[in-house]
């Protein structure tokens, strides 16, 4: 008999939350390929799964989620699939702004929007403006998103501020650094979620994962639920966070 998997959802109750969870969302063309569907038809799952886990993080108590869209990069792919993934999230926002909006979700982007297709622009621009000053979680889509860019982007920006003398650099610090980046002001992700067994970062929040605890799953994104959600969270919570430091009381009697 199969065993019966672990209520998650219960047992993370009561433990700590992780304030921000980021995710990569991988596998929707291996899930689509094990199907015999077109790729495409991958990407239009995974929005069923979107949907479920920011639903999931907003009840959960989750502070900030960023997710990872479409990288710098994934504009090597060919242009039905970049067409395709940019006509989904336009219909994702579409349909989910209006509650997302009712539930106080503040919706950012993280990335360059200049060079994706005007309808996106505008969708994005249109659910940023209308969430600004809403104070529940915020839902950072990663999109047009790649971290060494952002880095680059950052140290211009700072470089320009001390041209400018409204910085010098020796305020120059982590903390400073860090408000140039595109999630300024938001806390470092604590738990970073891959699915599709990828052992990789892709360019993702380079900086901001420095701490971060990473969790990988071999489930395809189109099949993740928000029991796999809670999943990583209760072996979150199992976790030994000791950011170079000691933290149990043996280790502290070892050194005393
Ligand atoms: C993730 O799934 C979606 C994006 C990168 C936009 P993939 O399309 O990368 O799926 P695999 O990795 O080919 O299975
Ligand atoms: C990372 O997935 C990017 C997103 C999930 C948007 P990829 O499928 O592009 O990553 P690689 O190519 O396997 O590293
Ligand atoms: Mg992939």
């Amino acid at each position: 008999m199969a065993k019966k998997k672990p209520n998650y959802s219960e047992l993370i109750r009561g433990g700590e939350i992780p304030r921000h969870i980021a995710i990569i969302m991988d596998g929707n063309g291996r899930w689509a390929r094990k199907r015999l569907m077109p790729r495409n038809m991958g990407h239009r799952a995974g929005m069923s799964s979107l949907k479920q886990v920011v639903q999931a993080c907003d009840e959960i108590g989750v502070k900030v989620l960023t997710v990872y869209a479409f990288s710098t990069e994934n504009w090597k792919r060919p242009v039905d699939e970049v067409d395709y993934l940019m006509k989904l999230l336009v219909e994702f926002m579409h349909k989910e702004l209006a509650e997302l909006n009712e539930k106080g979700v503040r919706i950012n982007m993280l990335g360059s929007p200049d060079t994706l297709p005007r309808d996106c622009q505008t969708e994005i621009e249109d659910a940023v403006r209308l969430t600004r000053d809403n104070q529940g979680m915020v839902f950072n889509i990663a999109l047009n998103y790649g971290s060494r860019r952002e880095i680059l982007d950052a140290v211009i920006n700072c470089s320009k501020d001390i041209a400018a003398g409204k910085m010098a650099t020796k305020d120059l610090n982590e903390e400073v650094f860090s408000s140039y980046l595109y999630t300024g002001g938001l806390p470092d992700p604590d738990l970073l979620i891959r699915t599709a067994g990828e052992m990789r970062i892709s360019n993702f929040l380079l900086w901001q994962i420095a701490y971060t605890e990473l969790w990988v799953s071999e489930c395809p994104w189109p099949d993740f639920t928000r029991a796999d959600l809670c999943h990583a969270i209760y072996d979150y919570q199992r976790r030994e966070r000791r950011f170079g430091g000691l933290i149990t009381k043996s280790q502290d009697e070892d050194n005393a």
